[in-house]
Formats: structure tokens, C-alpha cells, sequence
């Protein structure tokens, strides 16, 4: 309790940026807060003549969903192909069971003609783009029906199925919404890093947020999905400063109260049981937000670059996101990667010693060999990213956690990822065949890595470097983003678990 007072007292004290929190301040009313959410109560702005910039019609009184059943769940064969199964037949579950559904429960909204309602209008899109998505997949002449503005044509063995993944991925940029909530002001919620590490997680806000979104919904009610945008490396930059604790608690209280403001104020989260709600992460801690309360966010996506399965990571429902470290100024590593058959060095790492992975391939490798480089210390006549450019193989190993920002800066050179990890899912894996551009060593084949590289023969060398190269854009960040880019797939992934079940209709 000690470090949940203490966070308190510091958000107090924050200076609080008005500016960006009028915002914010769309659905704002101050005096309902309930009194027990003591973080909230700071973070949230109370100065209601800021009101004013409210851009959005409130939220409708809809009946609450109290006590509504789970969403319906199909298991969907995510890890061979991701085609949606027949959600849509089934008599009971189809949205159009029109007049005869009776009058909403309580009296507050007045008797209107009854439309579609704005659930009902969501799930017969999704409907739609599950068929859509089915027919692609089933086509003969796929290649000829295209009809769109997109350049790109996913094609080639990098894909577990194209036609699926490119049928989808025109359907998501169709339809897909996504409500980020207003809830929260600056540091913690409403902005993250942009640069180093974690700097995808203030991208993600920023886009999401930034108003230019294709993606974003202008009503909560028009949204497939919906977004929490707090930043785990903020919130552990603000409340943890200085670093005495490790304790988990400020963490877990600032995401209970966020989902404890917004689930009280709309119908949204308990409606899905939180099912259509994401958050997004880079942080090493962030898969810990779970703990805050288990069940109650059992259901959530968490998109995470720690997607350690062994810490709870679920392949079918939480989203593997690339680390990518983004310089300042930039999006992006250099590429300076040169042909292939200039790349003189047979397998390359440099970096810190952190974590048990590390120190494993330390003992083999470190400084031990001329065809397998492994630096603790780059040597100051060697440039990194020459050196990843002029290699056939990079290694990345896990650090502290699975993900490495290794992978993206391989791709990025065309250098081939040599990925030193257990139980860490891999990013896109829906979509991507990872077997296709990458190899992969368990952490107890550290000792064989150079026989295992020595044994790819040049052909199937050329067919891995083929596909890093087919697979580069996917884990390309662009702003704003473009079609089958890093983002768009980030937001693909979470359209896929979307489209993976329905919610239930009153
Ligand atoms: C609210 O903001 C206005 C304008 O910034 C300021 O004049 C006023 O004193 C504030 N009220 C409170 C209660 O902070
Ligand atoms: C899906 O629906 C189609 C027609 O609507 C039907 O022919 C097919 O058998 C169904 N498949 C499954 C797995 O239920
Ligand atoms: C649809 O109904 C069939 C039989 O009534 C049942 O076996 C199946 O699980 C149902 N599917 C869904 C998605 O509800
Ligand atoms: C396949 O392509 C041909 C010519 O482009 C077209 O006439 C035909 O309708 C297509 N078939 C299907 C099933 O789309
Ligand atoms: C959602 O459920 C929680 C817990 O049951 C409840 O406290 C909250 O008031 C509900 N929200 C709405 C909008 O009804
Ligand atoms: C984690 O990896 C180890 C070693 O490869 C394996 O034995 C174990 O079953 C994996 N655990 C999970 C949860 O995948
Ligand atoms: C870098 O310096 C080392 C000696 O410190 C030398 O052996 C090596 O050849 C140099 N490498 C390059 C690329 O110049
Ligand atoms: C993944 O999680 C397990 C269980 O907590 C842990 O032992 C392992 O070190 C983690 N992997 C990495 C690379 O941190």
C-alpha cells in the first residue's frame, strides 16, 4: 500500500499539461467519479470549463449490459491459417432477428423506430468480411479479381495464405474502427517514447490518437475495437523514478483504474467482457499488467514485444509485436546492407550481456571464432550496422526478455535472423512463416549454431534472403503508415481476434 500512496502523492504533484488534457476531457464528468480510485481522481483533469472542446456526441444511455454473457469465442486454427470458420449461420446468434426483439430493457431511452443497431451494423460487417475473407481463400483466379489501390500483393512461401491475409487486410482497411479512449492526460496515458525501444509504444498512441487514422472511430458505438492507451514504459518512467521498488503494485493500480473508470462509465467493456479491448506494450513488464486483476482482464488483448509463452503469453489471443529501436529523428535503423555475395562474415552479434540466454552463447562464442563474430564490446574499428550488413547470418538472441530489436535491424539489412530464444512467440506469426526467412535455435543448440548455420546449403541460403527481403516492409514503421506496413499489421493482428468471434446481441 506504502508504494500506492506514494504513487499518488507524486501524480499530484505532476505538472499537469491542460493543453493536452482538454483534449482529452471529451466525456468528462468530473463528479461522478467514485471515490475509491485514488489514482484516477489525479490523473483525470477536473476543471470543467475545458469542456468545451468536447468533439464527440456523448456516449448513448443504452441499457448497461450487466451481467451479459461472455462473447462467443470460435477457436480459429490461428497458427496454420487464420481463415475465419462459419460464424454467421447459426439461427440464434444472426443479427437481423428484427421487430419482434423486445424493447430495450430499461425505460430511460425513448421509444425509437427501431433500427439496426449500432452492435447489430458491426457484427453484419464482420460477418461480411469473414465471407469475403472465405471466398478469397477459395477463388481460382485470385490474382486476376484485384481491383485495389494498394502496390503491394502479398505472393510467395513467406505467407502461410496470401490470398487470405490479402482479403483481409483489404476488409480491415475497409472497415476497421477503433475507439481509443479519452480517459487519462499525459505522462502516463495518451503518450509513450517514440524513440530507443520502446518507441513503438508512443507511435502506436500517437497514430492512433494523432487524428489522421483511417482506422480511428469518431463514436465509441462505431468501433470494432477498442483501445486503452496508457504506456507501461511511461507509467514505469514516472512512478518508479526513483527506482527503489520493484513491486508491481503502482503498475497493476494505474491499469485497474483505468479499466475501472472506463468500464463503469460505457457499456463497451462489459458488454465483450473486455474481449474487444487491447492494450499495446513494449515494455519488459508489461505482459505483468495481467496481475493486476486476472480475471477481470483475462479476456483483453495485450499487445506485447514480451511475448514470453512461458510468462502467460497466448499465441490466439495476445498479439507478438516486433521490438524496434528507433533512433531519434528517425523511424528506423540505417540499411546498410550490401549484395549477398559481398557478405564476407558468416554469422554476427555485438551487444551487452543480459540475461541467461546471453550468457550461454558468451561462453561459446564470445571473441572464440573467425566465421561466427560474437562481441560483448564491438571493436572501435567495427561499425554495427556495416557489420549486420555485411553479414549472411544475425544472431539474436533474447536479453533480459525473448524479444530482441536484433530481428528488425536483421530484416532491415537483409541479413538473415538467427533467432536464440524458448518460448518466445514470434511477431505476425498468423500471417508469416517464420521458417521461411528466419532460423531458429533453441537456447540449448547454442553450441551447435555454427554447424547449423555451416549445413544451409547456398539454395536454401538464397530462398531464406529471398524472403527476408519479401517480409522487410512488414516490419517497416512508417508515419503516417502505409498499407501492409509495421503498423497496419500491428492493427492486423488485432482485426484478426476481432474477426474471431462475435458478440452476443440483446
Ligand atoms: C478552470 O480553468 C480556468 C481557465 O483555465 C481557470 O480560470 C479556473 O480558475 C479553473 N478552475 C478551477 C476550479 O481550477
Ligand atoms: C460453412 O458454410 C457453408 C455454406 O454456408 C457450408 O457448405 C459448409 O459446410 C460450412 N462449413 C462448416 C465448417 O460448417
Ligand atoms: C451452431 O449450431 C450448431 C448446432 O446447433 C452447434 O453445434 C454449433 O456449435 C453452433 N455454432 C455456433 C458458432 O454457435
Ligand atoms: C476468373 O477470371 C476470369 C477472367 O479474368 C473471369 O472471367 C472469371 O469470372 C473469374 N472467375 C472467378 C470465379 O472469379
Ligand atoms: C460493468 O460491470 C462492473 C462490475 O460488475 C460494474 O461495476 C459497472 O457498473 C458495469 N458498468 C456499466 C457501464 O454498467
Ligand atoms: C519453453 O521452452 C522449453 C525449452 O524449449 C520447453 O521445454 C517448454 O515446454 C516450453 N514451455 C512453454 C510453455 O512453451
Ligand atoms: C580491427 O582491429 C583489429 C585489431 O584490433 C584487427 O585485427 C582487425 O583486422 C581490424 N578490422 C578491420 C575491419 O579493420
Ligand atoms: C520467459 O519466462 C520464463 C518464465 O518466467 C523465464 O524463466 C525466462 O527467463 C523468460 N525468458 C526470457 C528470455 O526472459
Amino acid at each position: 500500500m506504502g508504494g500506492v500512496n506514494c504513487a499518488t502523492a507524486y501524480l499530484l504533484v505532476l505538472p499537469i499539461t491542460l493543453i493536452l488534457a482538454m483534449i482529452h476531457l471529451s466525456f468528462l464528468h468530473g463528479k461522478h467519479f467514485p471515490r475509491q480510485y485514488l489514482l484516477s481522481t489525479s490523473f483525470f483533469p477536473q476543471n470543467e470549463t475545458h469542456k468545451i472542446t468536447q468533439p464527440h456526441e456523448p456516449p448513448p444511455s443504452e441499457p448497461p449490459a450487466t451481467g451479459s454473457p461472455p462473447p462467443r469465442r470460435q477457436s480459429f486454427p490461428y497458427t496454420t491459417s487464420f481463415i475465419p470458420q462459419n460464424t454467421t449461420h447459426n439461427k440464434t446468434t444472426k443479427p437481423h432477428a428484427l421487430p419482434s426483439s423486445e424493447p430495450p430493457a430499461t425505460a430511460s431511452s425513448p421509444p425509437t423506430v427501431r433500427k439496426k443497431s449500432s452492435l447489430e451494423k458491426i457484427e453484419d460487417g464482420l460477418a461480411r468480411s469473414r465471407a469475403a475473407i472465405r471466398k478469397a481463400v477459395r477463388a481460382v483466379n485470385f490474382t486476376s479479381e484485384k481491383e485495389v489501390e494498394s502496390t503491394f500483393i502479398p505472393s510467395g512461401p513467406v505467407y502461410r495464405n496470401p490470398r487470405a491475409f490479402y482479403q483481409s487486410h483489404v476488409e480491415m482497411e475497409k472497415r476497421f474502427k477503433v475507439w481509443t479512449y479519452k480517459e487519462g492526460e499525459p505522462p502516463l496515458v495518451h503518450q509513450g517514447p517514440v524513440n530507443d525501444i520502446y518507441g513503438i509504444e508512443g507511435q502506436f498512441i500517437d497514430e492512433m490518437e494523432g487524428g489522421k487514422s483511417r482506422f480511428m472511430a469518431h463514436h465509441p458505438d462505431e468501433a470494432h475495437a477498442f483501445f486503452t492507451p496508457f504506456s507501461v514504459a511511461k507509467v514505469v518512467q514516472f512512478l518508479y523514478r526513483p527506482l527503489v521498488s520493484y513491486s508491481r503494485a503502482p503498475l497493476h493500480r494505474v491499469v485497474l483504474d483505468y479499466v475501472n473508470v472506463v468500464s463503469e462509465r460505457y457499456p463497451y467493456w462489459n458488454r465483450s467482457n473486455g474481449a474487444d479491448h487491447f492494450m499495446l506494450s513494449c515494455h519488459d513488464w508489461a505482459p505483468d499488467i495481467s496481475g493486476a486483476n486476472p480475471e477481470l482482464l483475462k479476456n483483453v488483448v495485450r499487445a506485447l514485444c514480451n511475448a514470453n509463452m512461458s510468462e502467460g503469453f497466448r499465441p490466439r489471443r495476445d498479439v507478438s509485436i516486433p521490438e524496434i529501436n528507433i533512433p531519434r529523428g528517425k523511424l528506423g535503423p540505417p540499411k546498410l546492407g550490401v549484395r549477398r555475395s559481398r557478405r564476407r562474415v558468416l554469422a554476427f552479434f555485438a551487444g551487452g550481456a543480459h540475461g541467461h540466454v546471453r550468457k550461454v552463447l558468451f561462453e561459446h562464442w564470445k571473441e572464440r571464432d573467425d566465421e561466427v563474430l560474437v562481441y560483448e564490446h564491438l571493436p572501435k574499428n567495427l561499425s554495427y550496422f556495416k557489420m549486420i550488413g555485411q553479414s549472411k547470418f544475425c544472431l539474436c538472441p533474447s536479453g533480459y526478455e525473448v524479444a530482441s530489436p536484433r530481428i528488425v535491424e536483421a530484416i532491415d539489412a537483409e541479413c538473415v535472423p538467427v533467432i536464440i530464444s524458448d518460448n518466445y512467440s514470434l511477431p505476425f506469426s498468423d500471417v508469416l512463416d517464420w521458417n521461411r526467412f528466419s532460423i531458429q535455435i533453441p537456447v540449448t543448440s547454442i553450441p551447435e549454431i555454427k554447424t547449423v548455420l555451416k549445413a544451409v546449403s547456398s539454395r536454401k541460403y538464397a530462398r531464406l534472403a529471398n524472403g527476408v527481403r519479401s517480409v522487410k516492409w512488414h516490419f517497416t514503421l512508417n508515419r503516417p503508415p502505409k498499407p501492409f506496413d509495421l503498423i497496419h499489421m500491428v492493427l492486423h493482428s488485432i482485426w484478426l481476434r476481432r474477426l474471431n468471434f462475435r458478440l452476443p446481441n440483446r
